[in-house]
């Protein structure tokens, strides 16, 4: 195998280990993926300022995210389905964050339950929720987390609709996958990931099946998601929410200043900065302009994360030196998972580390606590001079 030296090696071996369905659900955005496309090359519109002659020994990536200590500023984002990525792969992943020191986000919509990843780790996890008009479940939900230890919860704000993928609805997307003659034909290809599904119980939504009502297999659940979410969900109820969970809450999926202002009030400890990776509103700002609006807005009120296109340590930097206390990766660590398992998630993780710490350096700094715009030349207008 040839040397594996950055995401886009991963992303490839990802691509060819992992059925097409699943490739595609992940590496794909909402409409015409405009969102989706910037995210990325928006990072690409911004420069490091190199300095030289600077001393760099003794260097540090390691900081705070919520009052909990990571090794480098950066927490897995919450991803569902990625127990179809890889068997298990939710207890994988979160094993590779837990080893290398940075928090792992279950979502709601895991293959493997709250209880399941408490099961086969040593250290809390983040927990993620979507509002679902299923009161009971959600208090449920909540007491199922705090019965897990999570050490964070994590409310996702910006998915009451489903932002529409073309390539799902053509790949009939399910999981456990259903078995069409293409399916079963491209899945044939995919043997390793086939022994590692064989081999696992773990192959339905276990956050869901058996705990909400009326949800007993893959297909009644479909039906139950698109059912489930709550599209009358507004900050009172956000409010609400924050008040049923006692450690810190992230509020992510906001892109506009003014929703930065509604988390302060509602008592949030952080938000994230993201439009869901380019998945739910096609045609919004990229995460990383929207950025430093949101700064000036709330950035001396609230901690700020940011995600969405993160598929370098030069992107984790930049965004840091934006101010942002530290970042999520989704698919960054989903192409390690879906190429090689756990070992795969770790391997992301370092590469992603090597490059902030050398970039790091490189503008002559030593600390990540440290960090801030005077490294970064940002384009004049970058974030946006708009006419209404
Ligand atoms: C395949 C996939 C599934 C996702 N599922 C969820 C989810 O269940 N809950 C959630 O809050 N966000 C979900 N997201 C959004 C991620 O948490 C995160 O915001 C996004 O992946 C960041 O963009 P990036 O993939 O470019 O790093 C998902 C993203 C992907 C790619």
């Amino acid at each position: 195998m040839p040397a594996i030296t950055c995401i886009e090696d991963l992303r490839r071996l990802y691509e060819r280990r992992v059925p097409r369905m699943f490739y595609d659900y992940a590496e794909t955005g909402s409409w015409t993926e405009q969102t989706f496309r910037e995210n990325t090359t928006d990072f690409q519109k911004i420069y490091l300022r190199q300095r030289v002659a600077v001393d760099m020994a003794g260097r540090s990536t390691a900081t705070q995210m919520v009052g909990q200590d990571v090794s480098m500023p950066v927490a897995l984002a919450p991803v569902g389905l990625t127990g179809m990525q890889c068997a298990d792969g939710e207890i994988k992943a979160a094993r590779a964050a837990e080893k290398f020191g940075v928090p792992f986000t279950l979502s709601t919509l895991s293959i493997c339950s709250i209880e399941d990843v408490a099961e086969n780790t040593s250290k809390p996890f983040w927990f993620q929720v979507y509002t679902l008009r299923d009161e009971d479940f959600m208090k449920r939900l909540f007491e199922r987390a705090k019965a897990a230890k999570c050490s964070a919860l994590v409310i996702t704000v910006d998915l009451q609709m489903m932002g529409q993928r073309h390539k799902d609805i053509k790949n009939g997307l399910s999981a456990p996958p259903k078995l069409t003659l293409k399916s079963v034909a491209n899945m044939a290809t995919k043997v390793q990931w086939g022994l590692g599904m064989l081999g696992t119980k773990r192959r339905e939504f276990r956050n869901v099946v058996g705990h909400a009502s009326g949800v007993s297999d893959a297909s009644s659940l479909t039906k139950w998601t698109a059912e489930a979410f709550d599209p009358s969900l507004d900050w009172e109820k956000i409010r609400e929410f924050r008040k049923m969970w006692d450690g810190p809450v992230i509020i992510k999926g906001i892109i506009d200043p003014r929703d930065a202002k509604e988390a302060v009030n509602v008592g949030a400890d952080a938000i994230v900065v993201s439009n869901h990776g380019g998945r739910q509103l096609d045609g919004a700002l990229s995460s990383i302009r929207a950025l430093p609006e949101i700064m000036d807005a709330v950035g001396d009120k609230i901690e700020v994360h940011l995600d969405s296109g993160i598929r370098t340590g030069q992107d984790i930097l930049k965004a840091v030196s934006m101010g942002a206390k530290g970042v999520m990766i989704g698919r960054s660590f989903v192409y390690g998972l879906g190429a090689m398992g756990e070992e795969g998630v770790t391997k992301a993780l370092e590469i992603l580390h090597k490059e902030l710490d050398t970039s790091m350096a490189l503008c002559g700094r030593r600390d990540v606590k440290t960090l801030d715009r005077d490294i970064l030349m940002i384009p004049e207008g970058f974030s946006g001079r708009w006419e209404s």
